[in-house]
């Protein structure tokens, strides 16, 4: 009795996986789905990552997976979604996983998701900037962006394709055009700096990294990114070399991992860390949790930008508030004059290509 029991429900679950599924239903194992009693999940939000099948997007899946806040986790790509999907559903996880594979089920993924997580788009190869990557990651996001507004409109949109210093702004466009837009409910993913930061200040300092707290203002792609080294907890102070060699290591660690990788792509696995640390944030921030703070590029007005990395509070709706830079020193201060002009051109580049269409 027990053991049938145990069957049913471990049915109930597999079904529940494949439910919406089309390609994996139609390759995979012949269920009767009418014996089983799981039709969805517990409670908890639900969520789809966009390019899942990715460097980035698998280990960001299982990561996901892993999150109890989340019942339900929706895996979207352009190829091989069936294989991630079954591979992750085998993990004794509560949220349910289901795949969707090409662009005709681009909107199913989408249908009734309150946080979507999108890393799809081609990574940067050795020689290459962020910026390079714009011609194919736009129209990328340009599109996953359609379908939110289209499927999903009060979603929570997390933006990790490349260049973020312009994908978010296309985004912005692609809302704004939708009617849709909602400035606290789009962030750019800028945690990977701030992990980065939070690791090499520890490792100066030879303390913890769950210690340190770094701020990381400006944008996402070599001097825009912004480490305010003056405001480091626990308060600390650094020598001129230690400021130049952590600004320096801080801003060009994503070109450290392109090089380390040799043609094999970008940052992958911290940056799937980061992401799912972030993505933790912002439902904790749903659920109703006061006081998370973190950093993200965002509409903003700290700035004459229209969009800023700054430290945000995450909250029930989003971005609840934009925090000021806080006293710069001198070398900060030069560094987001410098920073400003860069990553304005971004912007500006972002926002035309979404005028364009
Ligand atoms: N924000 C950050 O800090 C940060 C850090 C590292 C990488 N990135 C960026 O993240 C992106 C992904 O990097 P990766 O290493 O995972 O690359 P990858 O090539 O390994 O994976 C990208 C995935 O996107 C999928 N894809 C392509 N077009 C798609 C579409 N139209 N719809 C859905 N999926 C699509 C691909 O099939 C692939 O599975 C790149 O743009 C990279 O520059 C951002």
């Amino acid at each position: 009795m027990e053991t049938q029991d145990c069957f049913r429900r471990r049915l109930a679950t597999l079904t529940a996986h494949l439910q919406s599924s089309p390609p994996i239903q139609q390759g995979g194992p012949c269920l009767e789905m009418d014996i089983c009693r799981a039709k969805g999940s517990s409670p908890g939000f639900k969520v789809a990552l966009l390019g899942a099948s990715g460097g980035i997007g698998q280990p960001l899946a299982l990561l996901l997976k892993m999150n109890p806040l989340i019942s339900v986790l929706h895996l979207y790509d352009v190829v091989n979604t069936p294989g991630v999907t079954a591979d992750l559903s085998h993990t004794d996880t509560s949220a349910v996983v289901r795949g969707f594979v090409g662009k005709d089920q681009l909107e199913a993924s989408l249908q009734g998701m309150e946080l979507v997580i999108i890393p799809a788009g081609v990574p940067r190869k050795p020689g290459m900037t962020r910026d390079d990557l714009f011609n194919i990651n736009a129209g990328i996001v340009r599109t996953l962006c359609e379908g939110v507004a289209k499927c999903c409109p009060n979603a929570i949109v997390h933006i990790i394709s490349n260049p973020v210093n312009s994908t978010v702004p296309i985004a912005a466009e692609v809302f704004k055009k939708a009617g849709t837009y909602d400035p606290k409910r789009l962030m750019g993913v800028t945690t990977l700096d701030v992990v980065r930061a939070n690791t090499f200040v520890a490792e100066v300092l030879g303390i913890d990294p769950k210690l340190v707290k770094v701020p990381v203002i400006g944008g996402h792609a070599g001097i825009t990114i912004l480490p305010i080294l003056s405001q480091v907890t626990p308060s600390s102070s650094f020598t001129k070399d230690e400021v130049l060699y952590l600004t320096n290591r801080i801003q060009n660690g994503g070109t450290e991992v392109v090089e380390a990788k040799a043609g094999a792509g970008s940052a992958t696995l911290s940056m799937a860390y980061a992401a799912a640390k972030f993505a933790d944030a912002t439902l904790h921030a749903l659920k109703g949790e006061a006081g998370i703070i973190e950093c993200a590029f965002v509409a903003s007005q700290v700035t004459e930008l229209p969009f800023f990395a700054t430290r945000v509070l995450l909250g029930r709706n989003g971005v609840d508030e934009i925090f000021p830079l806080g006293p710069l020193n001198d070398f900060e201060r030069e560094g987001l004059v410098k920073l400003k002009e860069e990553l304005k051109a971004s912007i500006d580049k972002g926002t035309a290509f979404t005028a364009k269409k």
